[in-house]
């Protein structure tokens, strides 16, 4: 079964279930800042799952464009990716574990017609978070699986979420397919052995995870599912790996005859970066040293190396121009941004050019000294010199059995570079921030108080700390004595009097001695990048921040304060939530 095939069939079967088909969110999620890339499908659904109705109603199917970043050392072997699509279905405080396992199974021994004796399926075995899924076999039972296909596995395995620190997360089902004729033996069970490949994971998203690590019940209790799409090819189409998928064919086929020589890590590393590139110019994300830009660069790079290796002449635009192709009739964004992509891809190789050939000189000039491990100076010259992405230098380590000191990399970075850049490289490195609805009310609330305290109290009042966590906020400041219940009320009644004006909430990134001078609050002794964000809103509050925050005032709801309390000499905290 091609790929368009099993996409449309998951969206008709889910549609006749009752479910809107909603499409793609971009790959750079929309108005947060905190995440680099949507990772999954309920990514842009966090706030419906918080509780807010979503325009479409309770239950929701679609195909989700992903990036996922962490296991880029792995692309280049049969599955690994960084872009990928993912299908999912939601309920939103709908239906529970009893419909999502059942129409989980119909989908895949009707529509996609696999045989129940492949498939086995994993339950969570409970912990003090939440009791062993018994619910989840029982079901799973009742429709067709046998008990010997029902493995019971811990956290690490059959729990998912939260996407970032905090938010919407719970026990999973996952299902797998044998990929094999013989039966599985005792000791081998879906997680450490590689003939189970997971196709689908269902998620029982009943709790929320708070700032401090706590789980709690959320209000409703949703479903949250997601199916790879490419992986779900490798079984339907009878193949060892994702890139022999209909969804790569004609890209390392183009890749072929582009090259000299072959390689078949190189090969699926440029099959799988240029894809993702593709996508990633097409949302208009321009290679540049942060955020967004820097993976696109690091991307570009890694390919265009894996390429002059093989022995490719010409630009990764030929390659471009087949994902472009394919995949246009699904995401017209890549079509009607050809030439941008196009453009842009050259540019940057352009510019990588030079600086590679000379990065490649110093490397093989310095490497006969090293043994086992390249230290971090001398993985961060590269870095800091010639523009070598870690992974390019992790990748010529491991063609000369090398490994590299990250740690010692990490740390000359520190010492280096802006902290924007190093924290852009950590946020590669770990994947996600927070990303929760309630935090970022929560967020802009904060702002809304740390003025309404310099007004009511006075000047002399500084920010000493601050925390969120999509209940609430607590706010740390300078002060010298309690404060009065008409102090607080009248605190209250300013944020309050802010969320009544609509007030809408922006941000202007510039130079930090200008963003000084602008009178933006901010920490005396913090040491801030050169460039920095100064959030406004309206004329009533300008401070540094790296947001999130939302759009306008009007979002937030009322504002009170629920305590007040002295926690050191002169140092006052405040907690206070939105109703
Ligand atoms: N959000 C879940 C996942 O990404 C379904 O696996």
């Amino acid at each position: 079964m091609k790929s368009n095939e099993v996409i449309k069939k998951y969206l008709d079967f889910f549609k006749s279930k009752g479910h809107s088909i909603i499409p793609s969110a971009p790959l750079v999620p929309e108005n947060d800042p905190t995440v680099l890339f949507t990772t999954a499908g309920m990514h842009p659904l966090v706030p419906f799952l918080l509780g807010e109705p979503h325009p479409k109603g309770k239950r929701l199917v679609n195909v989700q464009k992903c990036v996922r970043t962490v296991d880029i050392d792995e692309v280049g072997d049969e599955n690994h990716l960084t872009f990928f699509q993912m299908l999912g279905n939601w309920s939103l405080g709908d239906y529970f574990k009893k419909e999502a396992l059942s129409w989980s199974y119909e989908f895949l021994t009707k529509e996609l017609k696999i045989p129940k004796s492949k498939l086995y399926v994993t339950c969570f075995k409970g912990d003090n978070d939440a009791p062993k899924d018994e619910e989840a076999a029982k079901i799973w039972n009742s429709v067709g699986v046998e008990k010997d296909h029902i493995f019971f596995l811990g956290k690490k395995d059959n729990w998912w979420g939260p996407a970032g620190k905090t938010g919407p997360c719970g026990p999973d089902s996952e299902m797998f397919y044998w990929n094999s004729d013989e039966k599985p033996r005792k000791t081998q069970d879906p997680e450490n052995c590689k003939t189970f490949v997971e196709i689908w994971n269902d998620v029982f998203m009943e709790y929320n995870k708070l700032e401090e690590g706590k789980i709690v019940q959320l209000n409703q209790k949703n479903v949250d599912t997601g199916m790879g799409v490419e992986r779900v090819c490798v079984v339907l189409q009878n193949k060892k790996s994702v890139y022999e998928t209909d969804l790569f064919e004609p890209i390392i086929k183009r890749i072929r005859i582009l090259a000299k020589t072959k390689n078949e890590r190189s090969e699926r590393i440029i099959a799988d970066h240029v894809r993702a590139v593709s996508f990633i110019l097409a949302e208009r994300v321009l290679p540049s040293n942060v955020e967004q830009g820097y993976v696109l660069r690091k991307l570009i790079r890694r390919a265009y190396r894996h390429a002059k290796n093989m022995g490719i002449e010409v630009s990764l635009s030929s390659v471009a121009e087949v994902v472009i192709k394919q995949y246009s009739d699904a995401y017209p964004e890549l079509n009607g941004n050809e030439h941008f992509i196009f453009g842009e891809l050259e540019k940057e190789e352009e510019k990588f050019q030079a600086t590679l050939e000379k990065g490649l000189r110093e490397f093989e000039r310095n490497i006969g000294g090293v043994e086992r491990v390249i230290p971090g100076k001398f993985a961060f010259d590269l870095y800091q010199s010639f523009g070598f992405p870690l992974e390019i230098i992790k990748d010529l380590a491991q063609e000369k059995k090398l490994e590299v000191d990250e740690i010692g990399f990490y740390k000359e970075l520190t010492k280096h570079q802006s902290l924007s850049r190093a924290s852009t490289e950590r946020r590669f490195a770990s994947g996600l921030a927070d990303h929760s609805y309630g935090a970022k009310k929560l967020h802009t609330s904060t702002h809304l108080l740390h003025q309404a305290l310099r007004l009511i109290l006075g000047e002399q009042v500084q920010q000493k700390g601050s925390n969120i966590t999509p209940e609430r906020l607590r706010f740390d400041f300078t002060h010298h004595g309690k404060m009065t219940k008409e102090e607080i009320k009248k605190v209250e009644n300013l944020v309050n009097k802010q969320i009544n004006d609509s007030i809408e909430v922006v941000y202007e990134e510039m130079p930090l001695d200008e963003a000084k001078k602008s009178g933006a609050l901010h920490f005396f002794d913090q040491k801030y990048p050169d460039k920095v964000k100064v959030y406004s809103i309206g004329r009533f509050s300008k401070e540094f921040c790296t947001g999130p925050h939302v759009e306008n005032t009007s979002e937030l709801g009322k504002f009170k304060i629920v305590k007040e309390e002295g926690i050191a000499a002169g140092i006052r905290r405040i907690k206070a939530v939105l109703e």
